[in-house]
């Protein structure tokens, strides 16, 4: 498994990735996600991810910038987006895009991980709360806010 950038050769396959028509409110299309990366350049990290030669999701971090630090911009980074195509869902491919996002965090020097969700039976606060991420007591757009302390946990090889 591996993480790679968005480029012209994997542009198609990164806009293929979907998921289940019932989770669609979970999360923004790769699409969204792509634009928004156009227009958040230095906040956004888009990677396609790959087992072999197969696409079989996409993340989107947000990473902060620290020289930026001028009242009301938020001073977060973590998990923007999260999308496992709806045929490669329950093997693995959610926990080790995590990993690799905190892993890359980590290196960056960061001590923690911000996540939101939607908060509604079927969404995915029982796999990112196995993960070690907890409630901050925060709402963010109706969003529940959840955060992981990455002090404690090994360094990913991803
Ligand atoms: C949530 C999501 C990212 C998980 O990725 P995944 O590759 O399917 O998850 P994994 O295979 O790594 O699962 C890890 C564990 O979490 C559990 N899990 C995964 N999704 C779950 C869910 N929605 N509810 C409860 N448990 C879930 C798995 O059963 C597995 O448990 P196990 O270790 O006991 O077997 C993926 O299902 C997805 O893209 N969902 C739709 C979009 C979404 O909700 N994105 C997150 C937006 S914040």
């Amino acid at each position: 498994m591996e993480l790679r950038k968005i480029d012209p050769a994997n542009l198609d396959s990164a806009l293929a990735i979907t998921v289940r028509p019932d989770q669609q409110d979970l999360v923004a299309s790769v699409v969204k996600s792509l634009a928004e990366a156009y227009v958040h350049p230095a906040h956004a990290w888009p990677r396609l991810i790959v087992d072999g030669d197969q696409p079989v999701g996409f993340v989107m971090a947000f990473i902060r910038i620290p020289w930026n630090d001028e009242p009301g911009v938020d001073l977060r980074s973590g998990l923007w987006r999260l999308n496992i195509d709806q045929a490669h869902q329950g093997k693995g491919y959610g926990t080790y895009a995590v990993e690799a996002v905190c892993a890359e965090l980590r290196a960056r020097g960061e001590t923690h991980a911000y996540v939101t969700w939607e908060p509604r039976a079927g969404g995915p606060a029982p796999f990112y709360r196995a993960l070690g991420f907890h409630l901050t007591g925060e709402e963010s757009e109706g969003q529940i806010v959840a955060v992981r302390d990455l002090t404690g946990f090994p360094k990913s090889s991803a």
